[in-house]
């Protein structure tokens, strides 16, 4: 049973991939990129032929996803496209889909697993609904300018033809289905610190939440 768990909450390019990995490796924690596994139902959905859209369809590969779950799908680079992110936030509005995943989430925040010291999840519902009791919670944010520059960069250096406009366009669609959602929409949790990473370089990032974590827990 793990009680060092750290949310981390923010919307799409906000940076908090990158820290909660960066974080985890140094404090010795698991990780566990929640927003893999909506990205592993939608891409599913579409591998099939399908529409994320439909609600039944979402529900059923929701499911077979947590019966059959193994970590290392979540390792498949499709799951990084631009598609299977908009998928994700289509089926991520279904509340039987976050339902089938949530103990997936929670067994994680409890026990890491191997000689991990602790949890850091990182996604868009950790500090309110996943694990509402965490010490220390985070809300990273950015300018959607400098999010959709940030995700242009990425993709272009995957070799994928973008452009900063499409980018934004698709970033913004994506964040405002994830926060107008019923279930579990996308918003800080009352106690969650909130840091506007714009400005911010990743070391910048690291340093500041770092000293937050050590205020809150013994690492
Ligand atoms: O963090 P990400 O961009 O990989 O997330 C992809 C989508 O998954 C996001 O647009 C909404 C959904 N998601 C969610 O609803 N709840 C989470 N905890 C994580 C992701």
């Amino acid at each position: 049973m793990s009680a060092n768990i750290i949310a981390i909450d923010g919307p799409a390019a906000s940076g908090k991939g990158t820290l909660a990995r960066k974080l985890a490796e140094s404090l010795g924690f698991g990780y566990l990129d929640t927003g893999a596994l909506y990205r592993l139902v939608g891409y599913t959905i579409l591998e099939r032929g399908g529409d994320p859209a439909n609600t039944d369809e979402a529900i059923e590969v929701a499911e077979f996803c947590r019966d059959f779950f193994d970590v290392n799908l979540l390792q498949n680079k499709e799951l990084r496209s631009d598609e299977s992110g908009q998928a994700a936030s289509k089926v991520a509005v279904v509340p039987k889909v976050r339902e089938a995943l949530l103990d997936l989430q929670r067994n994680f925040a409890k026990a890491p697993g191997g000689k991990a010291k602790g949890a850091i999840l990182d996604g868009r519902d950790i500090g309110t609904v996943i694990c509402p009791d965490a010490p220390v919670k985070l809300y990273i944010t950015a300018r959607d300018e400098v999010r959709a520059a940030r995700r242009t960069k990425e993709l272009q250096s995957r070799g994928l033809d973008v452009t900063k406009a499409s980018v934004l366009k698709d970033m913004r669609e994506r964040d405002a289905r994830d926060a107008a959602r019923d279930t579990a929409p996308m918003k800080p949790a009352d106690d969650a610190i909130v840091i506007d990473s714009s400005d911010l370089s990743p070391a910048e990032m690291f340093d500041k939440a770092l000293e937050i974590i050590k205020e809150r827990l013994s690492v």
